[in-house]
Protein backbone atom coordinates (compact mmCIF):
# COMPACT_ATOMS: atom_id res chain seq x y z
CA UNK A 1 0.00 0.00 0.00
CA UNK A 2 1.82 3.36 -0.80
CA UNK A 3 2.00 5.83 2.36
CA UNK A 4 3.56 9.22 2.54
CA UNK A 5 7.14 7.80 3.02
CA UNK A 6 10.63 8.56 1.75
CA UNK A 7 11.45 6.63 -1.02
CA UNK A 8 14.46 4.57 -0.36
CA UNK A 9 17.62 5.20 -2.24
CA UNK A 10 18.11 1.85 -4.09
CA UNK A 11 14.44 2.22 -5.41
CA UNK A 12 15.35 5.56 -6.51
CA UNK A 13 17.99 4.54 -8.45
CA UNK A 14 16.07 1.04 -9.38
CA UNK A 15 13.62 3.78 -10.79
CA UNK A 16 15.62 6.09 -12.83
CA UNK A 17 18.13 2.65 -14.25
CA UNK A 18 14.40 1.81 -15.79
CA UNK A 19 13.83 5.19 -17.08
CA UNK A 20 16.66 5.77 -18.87
CA UNK A 21 15.62 3.14 -21.04
CA UNK A 22 12.27 5.70 -22.29
CA UNK A 23 14.45 7.68 -23.92
CA UNK A 24 17.93 7.56 -25.38
CA UNK A 25 18.67 11.13 -24.01
CA UNK A 26 17.52 9.61 -20.36
CA UNK A 27 21.45 7.74 -20.58
CA UNK A 28 22.82 11.00 -20.86
CA UNK A 29 21.91 11.70 -17.06
CA UNK A 30 24.47 11.42 -14.54
CA UNK A 31 23.39 12.85 -10.84
CA UNK A 32 27.14 13.62 -9.93
CA UNK A 33 28.33 15.63 -13.32
CA UNK A 34 24.73 17.27 -13.33
CA UNK A 35 25.77 18.40 -9.31
CA UNK A 36 29.26 19.61 -10.44
CA UNK A 37 27.24 21.49 -13.42
CA UNK A 38 24.69 23.51 -11.03
CA UNK A 39 27.58 24.49 -8.31
CA UNK A 40 29.11 26.14 -11.58
CA UNK A 41 26.25 28.45 -11.88
CA UNK A 42 26.49 31.52 -10.19
CA UNK A 43 23.81 32.77 -7.80
CA UNK A 44 21.82 35.12 -10.37
CA UNK A 45 20.45 31.73 -11.75
CA UNK A 46 19.75 29.68 -8.30
CA UNK A 47 15.71 29.63 -8.70
CA UNK A 48 15.11 29.02 -4.72
CA UNK A 49 17.97 31.93 -3.73
CA UNK A 50 16.70 34.59 -5.89
CA UNK A 51 12.64 33.68 -5.37
CA UNK A 52 13.37 33.45 -0.94
CA UNK A 53 15.32 36.72 -1.54
CA UNK A 54 13.21 39.04 -3.66
CA UNK A 55 11.23 41.84 -1.61
CA UNK A 56 8.82 42.48 -4.11
CA UNK A 57 6.44 40.10 -6.29
CA UNK A 58 8.90 38.76 -9.32
CA UNK A 59 7.28 38.08 -12.31
CA UNK A 60 7.36 35.22 -14.51
CA UNK A 61 5.38 34.25 -18.03
CA UNK A 62 5.08 31.05 -19.59
CA UNK A 63 7.09 30.55 -23.06
CA UNK A 64 8.02 27.52 -24.51
CA UNK A 65 8.98 26.89 -28.18
CA UNK A 66 10.17 23.75 -30.03
CA UNK A 67 13.67 24.87 -31.11
CA UNK A 68 16.58 25.70 -28.72
CA UNK A 69 18.22 28.51 -30.68
CA UNK A 70 14.17 30.15 -30.65
CA UNK A 71 13.77 29.26 -27.41
CA UNK A 72 16.79 31.24 -26.23
CA UNK A 73 15.79 33.61 -28.31
CA UNK A 74 12.58 34.16 -27.15
CA UNK A 75 13.77 34.05 -23.26
CA UNK A 76 16.03 36.63 -24.15
CA UNK A 77 13.40 38.75 -25.27
CA UNK A 78 11.02 38.22 -22.31
CA UNK A 79 14.03 39.04 -19.98
CA UNK A 80 15.68 42.01 -21.60
CA UNK A 81 12.24 43.49 -23.31
CA UNK A 82 9.53 42.25 -20.85
CA UNK A 83 11.61 42.63 -17.60
CA UNK A 84 11.27 39.31 -16.69
CA UNK A 85 12.79 38.13 -13.21
CA UNK A 86 12.24 34.42 -13.60
CA UNK A 87 11.73 32.73 -16.95
CA UNK A 88 9.74 29.71 -17.99
CA UNK A 89 10.39 26.85 -19.97
CA UNK A 90 6.73 25.68 -21.18
CA UNK A 91 6.94 21.97 -22.29
CA UNK A 92 4.89 20.57 -25.55
CA UNK A 93 1.94 18.76 -25.05
CA UNK A 94 3.34 15.34 -26.67
CA UNK A 95 6.04 15.32 -23.93
CA UNK A 96 3.29 16.07 -21.44
CA UNK A 97 1.99 12.42 -22.72
CA UNK A 98 5.26 10.83 -23.00
CA UNK A 99 5.22 10.15 -26.51
CA UNK A 100 8.88 11.11 -27.22
CA UNK A 101 8.24 9.62 -30.84
CA UNK A 102 5.76 12.37 -31.46
CA UNK A 103 7.74 15.08 -30.21
CA UNK A 104 10.97 14.07 -32.03
CA UNK A 105 8.96 14.28 -35.55
CA UNK A 106 7.31 17.45 -34.54
CA UNK A 107 11.03 19.11 -33.36
CA UNK A 108 12.35 18.14 -36.72
CA UNK A 109 9.26 19.27 -39.00
CA UNK A 110 9.89 22.52 -36.60
CA UNK A 111 13.71 22.41 -37.53
CA UNK A 112 12.24 22.24 -41.36
CA UNK A 113 10.00 24.58 -41.36
CA UNK A 114 9.49 28.24 -40.49
CA UNK A 115 6.48 27.02 -38.41
CA UNK A 116 6.24 25.80 -34.52
CA UNK A 117 4.63 22.41 -35.26
CA UNK A 118 5.14 21.98 -30.91
CA UNK A 119 3.19 23.93 -28.88
CA UNK A 120 6.29 23.99 -26.40
CA UNK A 121 9.98 22.90 -26.01
CA UNK A 122 10.52 19.01 -26.07
CA UNK A 123 13.35 19.13 -23.10
CA UNK A 124 13.28 15.19 -23.29
CA UNK A 125 14.04 14.95 -26.72
CA UNK A 126 16.43 18.04 -26.43
CA UNK A 127 18.25 16.14 -23.78
CA UNK A 128 20.98 17.18 -21.01
CA UNK A 129 23.50 19.49 -23.21
CA UNK A 130 20.51 21.63 -24.59
CA UNK A 131 19.35 22.38 -21.55
CA UNK A 132 22.49 23.07 -20.40
CA UNK A 133 22.66 25.80 -23.71
CA UNK A 134 19.40 27.67 -22.22
CA UNK A 135 20.68 27.50 -19.15
CA UNK A 136 24.20 29.21 -19.27
CA UNK A 137 22.74 31.48 -22.44
CA UNK A 138 19.76 33.26 -19.93
CA UNK A 139 21.12 35.68 -16.92
CA UNK A 140 17.78 34.64 -15.16
CA UNK A 141 16.73 31.21 -13.07
CA UNK A 142 14.68 29.07 -15.49
CA UNK A 143 11.83 27.00 -14.59
CA UNK A 144 10.25 23.88 -16.14
CA UNK A 145 6.62 24.52 -16.56
CA UNK A 146 4.37 21.55 -18.32
CA UNK A 147 1.12 19.70 -17.22
CA UNK A 148 2.75 16.21 -16.89
CA UNK A 149 1.31 13.35 -14.63
CA UNK A 150 4.28 11.33 -14.74
CA UNK A 151 7.20 13.61 -15.46
CA UNK A 152 9.96 11.32 -13.97
CA UNK A 153 11.79 11.27 -16.91
CA UNK A 154 11.56 15.01 -17.76
CA UNK A 155 12.55 15.78 -14.05
CA UNK A 156 15.65 13.81 -15.14
CA UNK A 157 16.51 15.32 -17.82
CA UNK A 158 15.89 18.79 -16.99
CA UNK A 159 17.05 18.40 -13.54
CA UNK A 160 20.51 17.50 -14.78
CA UNK A 161 20.43 20.30 -17.75
CA UNK A 162 20.20 22.47 -14.87
CA UNK A 163 17.06 23.84 -14.10
CA UNK A 164 16.44 24.45 -10.77
CA UNK A 165 12.38 24.72 -10.71
CA UNK A 166 10.13 21.94 -11.63
CA UNK A 167 6.32 23.12 -11.52
CA UNK A 168 3.38 20.36 -10.94
CA UNK A 169 2.24 17.63 -8.48
CA UNK A 170 0.29 14.43 -8.43
CA UNK A 171 -2.89 16.27 -7.88
CA UNK A 172 -2.79 19.42 -9.47
CA UNK A 173 -1.20 17.30 -12.40
CA UNK A 174 -3.65 14.65 -12.46
CA UNK A 175 -6.97 16.19 -11.69
CA UNK A 176 -7.28 19.24 -14.11
CA UNK A 177 -5.35 16.89 -16.94
CA UNK A 178 -5.79 13.90 -17.72
CA UNK A 179 -8.50 11.20 -17.32
CA UNK A 180 -6.72 8.08 -17.22
CA UNK A 181 -4.54 8.00 -14.60
CA UNK A 182 -5.37 6.57 -10.97
CA UNK A 183 -4.21 9.31 -8.06
CA UNK A 184 -2.64 6.17 -6.58
CA UNK A 185 -0.14 6.40 -9.82
CA UNK A 186 0.06 10.03 -9.97
CA UNK A 187 1.54 9.86 -6.46
CA UNK A 188 3.83 7.59 -6.36
CA UNK A 189 5.51 8.91 -10.04
CA UNK A 190 6.18 12.01 -8.23
CA UNK A 191 7.50 10.92 -4.96
CA UNK A 192 9.79 9.90 -7.67
CA UNK A 193 10.01 13.54 -9.00
CA UNK A 194 9.95 14.86 -5.42
CA UNK A 195 12.56 12.54 -3.88
CA UNK A 196 14.86 13.76 -6.77
CA UNK A 197 14.70 17.15 -5.81
CA UNK A 198 15.26 16.09 -2.32
CA UNK A 199 18.61 14.32 -3.47
CA UNK A 200 19.88 17.49 -5.57
CA UNK A 201 18.72 19.47 -2.55
CA UNK A 202 21.01 17.23 0.33
CA UNK A 203 23.79 17.55 -2.30
CA UNK A 204 23.53 21.57 -1.46
CA UNK A 205 21.25 21.96 -5.03
CA UNK A 206 18.13 23.66 -4.04
CA UNK A 207 15.77 22.46 -6.29
CA UNK A 208 12.14 24.62 -5.99
CA UNK A 209 9.06 22.83 -6.30
CA UNK A 210 6.02 24.77 -7.62
CA UNK A 211 2.81 22.66 -7.22
CA UNK A 212 0.00 24.01 -9.36
CA UNK A 213 -2.12 26.24 -7.74
CA UNK A 214 -4.97 26.84 -10.26
CA UNK A 215 -5.97 23.26 -10.83
CA UNK A 216 -9.15 23.29 -13.30
CA UNK A 217 -8.60 27.31 -13.67
CA UNK A 218 -12.59 27.79 -13.68
CA UNK A 219 -13.87 29.34 -10.76
CA UNK A 220 -11.93 27.79 -8.12
CA UNK A 221 -13.04 28.03 -4.20
CA UNK A 222 -10.09 29.15 -2.32
CA UNK A 223 -10.68 26.49 0.22
CA UNK A 224 -10.43 23.77 -1.86
CA UNK A 225 -7.08 24.95 -4.38
CA UNK A 226 -4.85 25.60 -0.90
CA UNK A 227 -6.01 21.84 0.81
CA UNK A 228 -4.31 20.65 -2.93
CA UNK A 229 -1.64 23.20 -2.06
CA UNK A 230 -1.17 21.78 1.38
CA UNK A 231 -1.62 18.01 0.65
CA UNK A 232 1.33 18.66 -2.52
CA UNK A 233 3.78 20.36 -0.50
CA UNK A 234 3.53 17.76 2.66
CA UNK A 235 4.01 15.23 0.46
CA UNK A 236 7.21 17.01 -1.39
CA UNK A 237 8.69 17.77 2.11
CA UNK A 238 8.43 14.04 2.96
CA UNK A 239 10.86 13.37 0.24
CA UNK A 240 12.68 15.94 0.98
CA UNK A 241 11.91 18.99 -0.93
CA UNK A 242 13.19 22.66 0.81
CA UNK A 243 12.01 25.25 -1.38
CA UNK A 244 8.22 25.29 -1.88
CA UNK A 245 6.33 27.85 -3.79
CA UNK A 246 2.62 27.15 -3.50
CA UNK A 247 0.20 28.70 -6.04
CA UNK A 248 -2.94 30.55 -6.15
CA UNK A 249 -4.99 31.37 -9.32
CA UNK A 250 -6.93 35.07 -9.32
CA UNK A 251 -10.62 34.70 -8.99
CA UNK A 252 -11.16 38.40 -9.95
CA UNK A 253 -12.86 39.78 -6.51
CA UNK A 254 -10.08 41.91 -5.05
CA UNK A 255 -10.99 41.06 -1.17
CA UNK A 256 -11.37 37.57 -2.10
CA UNK A 257 -8.05 36.97 -3.41
CA UNK A 258 -5.85 38.75 -1.59
CA UNK A 259 -7.55 36.65 1.33
CA UNK A 260 -6.85 33.61 -0.03
CA UNK A 261 -3.26 34.59 -0.71
CA UNK A 262 -3.10 35.46 2.91
CA UNK A 263 -4.73 32.18 4.05
CA UNK A 264 -2.16 30.10 1.34
CA UNK A 265 1.07 31.91 3.06
CA UNK A 266 -0.02 31.44 6.58
CA UNK A 267 -1.33 27.68 6.46
CA UNK A 268 1.53 26.88 3.97
CA UNK A 269 3.72 27.91 7.10
CA UNK A 270 1.70 26.03 9.52
CA UNK A 271 1.22 23.03 8.09
CA UNK A 272 4.33 22.57 6.51
CA UNK A 273 7.95 21.32 8.18
CA UNK A 274 9.81 24.17 9.79
CA UNK A 275 12.85 23.16 7.79
CA UNK A 276 11.05 24.04 4.07
CA UNK A 277 11.32 27.66 3.10
CA UNK A 278 6.94 28.47 2.09
CA UNK A 279 6.79 31.33 -0.72
CA UNK A 280 3.86 32.12 -2.79
CA UNK A 281 3.02 32.40 -6.55
CA UNK A 282 -0.58 34.00 -7.56
CA UNK A 283 -1.17 32.98 -11.16
CA UNK A 284 -3.13 35.52 -13.03
CA UNK A 285 -6.68 34.78 -14.52
CA UNK A 286 -6.58 31.65 -15.58
CA UNK A 287 -10.11 31.23 -17.00
CA UNK A 288 -11.73 32.01 -20.43
CA UNK A 289 -10.25 35.78 -21.52
CA UNK A 290 -12.02 38.40 -23.53
CA UNK A 291 -10.94 38.03 -27.21
CA UNK A 292 -10.11 41.64 -27.72
CA UNK A 293 -6.42 42.48 -26.57
CA UNK A 294 -7.72 45.99 -24.63
CA UNK A 295 -10.08 43.99 -22.62
CA UNK A 296 -7.62 41.25 -22.01
CA UNK A 297 -4.84 43.84 -20.63
CA UNK A 298 -7.66 44.93 -17.94
CA UNK A 299 -7.62 41.87 -16.78
CA UNK A 300 -4.15 41.29 -16.47
CA UNK A 301 -3.82 44.67 -14.80
CA UNK A 302 -6.72 43.95 -12.01
CA UNK A 303 -4.14 40.64 -11.54
CA UNK A 304 -1.02 43.26 -11.07
CA UNK A 305 -3.18 45.27 -9.13
CA UNK A 306 -4.25 42.66 -6.88
CA UNK A 307 -0.55 41.37 -6.43
CA UNK A 308 0.37 44.75 -5.22
CA UNK A 309 -2.22 44.41 -2.40
CA UNK A 310 -1.39 40.59 -1.96
CA UNK A 311 2.31 40.71 -2.22
CA UNK A 312 3.12 37.17 -3.58
CA UNK A 313 6.34 36.00 -3.91
CA UNK A 314 6.04 35.59 -7.75
CA UNK A 315 3.64 36.17 -9.65
CA UNK A 316 2.41 34.11 -13.35
CA UNK A 317 1.48 37.03 -15.62
CA UNK A 318 -1.03 36.49 -19.16
CA UNK A 319 -0.49 38.19 -21.86
CA UNK A 320 -3.16 40.32 -24.18
CA UNK A 321 -3.36 36.99 -26.89
CA UNK A 322 -4.71 34.75 -23.99
CA UNK A 323 -7.64 34.35 -26.07
CA UNK A 324 -5.46 32.58 -29.14
CA UNK A 325 -3.42 30.89 -27.78
CA UNK A 326 0.24 30.00 -27.62
CA UNK A 327 0.98 34.30 -27.73
CA UNK A 328 3.89 36.07 -30.02
CA UNK A 329 6.77 37.38 -28.07
CA UNK A 330 5.49 41.12 -28.13
CA UNK A 331 2.47 39.88 -26.58
CA UNK A 332 4.00 37.75 -24.07
CA UNK A 333 6.60 40.72 -22.54
CA UNK A 334 3.34 43.12 -23.31
CA UNK A 335 1.55 41.18 -20.43
CA UNK A 336 4.69 41.45 -18.49
CA UNK A 337 5.35 45.04 -18.65
CA UNK A 338 1.41 45.94 -17.72
CA UNK A 339 1.62 43.75 -14.63
CA UNK A 340 5.00 45.40 -13.78
CA UNK A 341 3.27 48.81 -14.04
CA UNK A 342 0.48 48.26 -11.69
CA UNK A 343 2.81 46.68 -9.62
CA UNK A 344 5.30 49.74 -9.22
CA UNK A 345 1.70 52.06 -9.22
CA UNK A 346 0.26 50.32 -6.62
CA UNK A 347 3.03 48.71 -4.08
CA UNK A 348 3.77 51.34 -1.90
CA UNK A 349 0.21 52.67 -1.44
CA UNK A 350 -0.93 52.23 1.89
CA UNK A 351 -4.44 50.27 1.02
CA UNK A 352 -6.79 49.64 3.10
CA UNK A 353 -9.94 47.17 1.94
CA UNK A 354 -12.69 46.52 4.18
CA UNK A 355 -13.98 42.66 4.69
CA UNK A 356 -10.22 41.00 4.05
CA UNK A 357 -9.49 39.54 7.33
CA UNK A 358 -13.27 38.20 7.63
CA UNK A 359 -12.89 36.17 4.28
CA UNK A 360 -9.41 35.13 5.19
CA UNK A 361 -10.95 32.96 8.26
CA UNK A 362 -13.51 31.65 6.07
CA UNK A 363 -10.99 30.23 4.03
CA UNK A 364 -8.80 29.21 6.79
CA UNK A 365 -11.55 27.28 8.79
CA UNK A 366 -12.78 25.55 5.39
CA UNK A 367 -9.60 24.32 4.50
CA UNK A 368 -8.70 22.97 8.33
CA UNK A 369 -11.90 21.06 7.93
CA UNK A 370 -10.88 19.50 4.43
CA UNK A 371 -7.27 19.23 5.41
CA UNK A 372 -8.39 17.30 8.63
CA UNK A 373 -10.92 15.29 6.33
CA UNK A 374 -7.95 14.30 4.65
CA UNK A 375 -5.95 13.03 7.42
CA UNK A 376 -9.05 11.60 9.07
CA UNK A 377 -9.74 9.76 5.46
CA UNK A 378 -6.27 7.98 5.76
CA UNK A 379 -5.58 7.35 9.51
CA UNK A 380 -3.02 10.07 9.57
CA UNK A 381 -1.75 8.83 6.53
CA UNK A 382 -1.64 12.12 3.56
CA UNK A 383 -1.24 9.54 1.11
CA UNK A 384 -4.20 7.60 1.79
CA UNK A 385 -6.05 10.21 2.86
CA UNK A 386 -5.63 12.53 -0.67
CA UNK A 387 -7.24 9.34 -2.11
CA UNK A 388 -9.94 7.99 -0.43
CA UNK A 389 -10.70 11.78 -0.13
CA UNK A 390 -11.23 11.97 -3.50
CA UNK A 391 -12.72 8.92 -3.91
CA UNK A 392 -15.35 9.50 -1.73
CA UNK A 393 -16.11 13.27 -2.50
CA UNK A 394 -15.00 14.64 0.64
CA UNK A 395 -12.43 16.28 -1.45
CA UNK A 396 -13.43 17.48 -5.06
CA UNK A 397 -12.40 19.84 -7.32
CA UNK A 398 -15.41 21.80 -10.12
CA UNK A 399 -14.96 20.69 -13.57
CA UNK A 400 -12.67 18.25 -12.95
CA UNK A 401 -11.94 15.80 -16.47
CA UNK A 402 -10.23 13.25 -14.59
CA UNK A 403 -12.34 9.98 -13.18
CA UNK A 404 -10.15 10.43 -9.80
CA UNK A 405 -12.50 13.17 -8.83
CA UNK A 406 -16.42 13.58 -8.07
CA UNK A 407 -16.66 16.64 -9.95
CA UNK A 408 -19.41 16.84 -7.97
CA UNK A 409 -18.85 20.62 -6.29
CA UNK A 410 -19.92 23.60 -8.53
CA UNK A 411 -19.27 27.20 -7.43
CA UNK A 412 -21.26 30.42 -8.52
CA UNK A 413 -20.27 34.23 -7.38
CA UNK A 414 -22.28 35.61 -4.75
CA UNK A 415 -23.70 39.16 -5.52
CA UNK A 416 -19.91 40.78 -4.64
CA UNK A 417 -18.16 38.04 -7.30
CA UNK A 418 -16.47 36.23 -4.64
CA UNK A 419 -16.53 32.39 -5.34
CA UNK A 420 -19.10 30.48 -3.39
CA UNK A 421 -20.32 26.78 -3.46
CA UNK A 422 -23.54 26.44 -5.10
CA UNK A 423 -23.27 22.53 -5.07
CA UNK A 424 -21.34 20.55 -2.12
CA UNK A 425 -21.61 17.06 -3.40
CA UNK A 426 -19.96 15.47 -0.53
CA UNK A 427 -17.23 18.14 0.22
CA UNK A 428 -16.52 17.82 4.36
CA UNK A 429 -17.04 20.93 5.42
CA UNK A 430 -19.57 22.18 8.12
CA UNK A 431 -22.64 22.92 7.74
CA UNK A 432 -22.27 26.49 9.57
CA UNK A 433 -20.05 26.92 6.74
CA UNK A 434 -22.46 25.55 4.10
CA UNK A 435 -24.89 28.31 5.20
CA UNK A 436 -22.73 30.57 4.74
CA UNK A 437 -22.33 29.87 0.79
CA UNK A 438 -26.33 29.20 0.60
CA UNK A 439 -26.70 32.58 2.16
CA UNK A 440 -24.49 34.72 0.17
CA UNK A 441 -25.81 32.74 -2.84
CA UNK A 442 -29.35 33.86 -2.29
CA UNK A 443 -28.20 37.21 -1.83
CA UNK A 444 -27.80 37.44 -5.55
CA UNK A 445 -30.58 35.45 -6.57
CA UNK A 446 -32.38 37.70 -5.10
CA UNK A 447 -30.97 40.51 -6.44
CA UNK A 448 -30.94 39.03 -10.11
CA UNK A 449 -34.74 38.00 -9.52
CA UNK A 450 -33.87 34.04 -10.32
CA UNK A 451 -33.56 31.22 -8.58
CA UNK A 452 -30.03 29.41 -8.15
CA UNK A 453 -29.69 27.46 -11.14
CA UNK A 454 -26.96 25.82 -12.86
CA UNK A 455 -27.31 28.69 -15.48
CA UNK A 456 -25.80 30.87 -13.13
CA UNK A 457 -22.78 28.64 -12.55
CA UNK A 458 -22.77 28.30 -16.64
CA UNK A 459 -23.00 32.34 -17.01
CA UNK A 460 -19.73 32.74 -14.65
CA UNK A 461 -17.67 30.86 -16.26
CA UNK A 462 -18.69 32.69 -19.30
CA UNK A 463 -18.33 36.45 -17.69
CA UNK A 464 -14.90 37.59 -17.76
CA UNK A 465 -14.45 36.44 -21.70
CA UNK A 466 -17.72 38.63 -21.88
CA UNK A 467 -16.17 41.55 -19.96
CA UNK A 468 -17.81 40.91 -16.45
CA UNK A 469 -16.94 39.48 -13.21
CA UNK A 470 -20.59 38.05 -12.36
CA UNK A 471 -22.82 36.11 -14.83
CA UNK A 472 -25.38 38.17 -14.23
CA UNK A 473 -28.73 37.78 -16.49
CA UNK A 474 -28.81 40.40 -19.31
CA UNK A 475 -32.10 40.40 -20.95
CA UNK A 476 -36.14 39.92 -19.28
CA UNK A 477 -36.36 36.47 -20.37
CA UNK A 478 -33.37 36.01 -17.86
CA UNK A 479 -34.99 37.85 -14.84
CA UNK A 480 -37.92 35.55 -15.19
CA UNK A 481 -35.52 32.79 -15.27
CA UNK A 482 -34.87 31.63 -18.70
CA UNK A 483 -32.05 31.30 -20.58
CA UNK A 484 -29.52 34.10 -20.25
CA UNK A 485 -27.66 35.46 -23.61
CA UNK A 486 -24.58 35.92 -21.47
CA UNK A 487 -23.03 33.50 -23.55
N1 LIG B 1 4.10 29.59 -24.68
C1 LIG B 1 3.42 30.51 -23.96
N2 LIG B 1 2.33 30.24 -23.26
C2 LIG B 1 1.88 28.99 -23.27
N3 LIG B 1 0.81 28.41 -22.68
C3 LIG B 1 0.80 27.10 -23.01
N4 LIG B 1 1.83 26.82 -23.82
C4 LIG B 1 2.52 27.97 -23.99
C5 LIG B 1 3.68 28.31 -24.74
N5 LIG B 1 4.33 27.41 -25.42
C6 LIG B 1 -0.12 29.09 -21.82
C7 LIG B 1 -1.51 29.24 -22.35
C8 LIG B 1 -2.26 29.41 -21.04
C9 LIG B 1 -1.48 28.67 -20.03
C10 LIG B 1 -2.16 27.53 -19.37
O1 LIG B 1 -0.29 28.29 -20.66
O2 LIG B 1 -1.63 30.35 -23.19
O3 LIG B 1 -2.18 30.74 -20.65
Amino acid sequence: MLTDTRLASDELQRIANELRDNWHTGRQVDFEEAIAFHESLPRSKEFATVLESADAPLLQPRAGVPCLEEQIELLRYLQDEGGADLLPTTIDSYTRDNEYEKAEEGLAASRNSPDNELNGFPAVNHGVEDCRRLVRALDAPIEVRHGTPDARLLAMVTLAGGFQSFEGGPISYNIPYTKEHSLAETIEHWQFVDRLCGAYTERGVTINREPFGPLTGTLVPPSIAITVMLIEGLLAATQGVRSLTLGYGQVGNLVQDVAALRALRSLGEEYLPEEVTVTTVFHEWMGGFPPDEARASGVIGLGGATAAVAKPDKVITKSPQEFQGVPTKEANASGLRTTRQLIDMLIEQDIDLGGIDDEQALIERTTRALMDAVFEAGDGDVVQGVINAFDSGALDVPFAPSDAAKGAVLPARDDDGRVRIFEFGDLAIPDEIKQIHASRLGERARTEGREESFRMVADDVDAISDGKLIGRPTGDSDLAGGASDAD
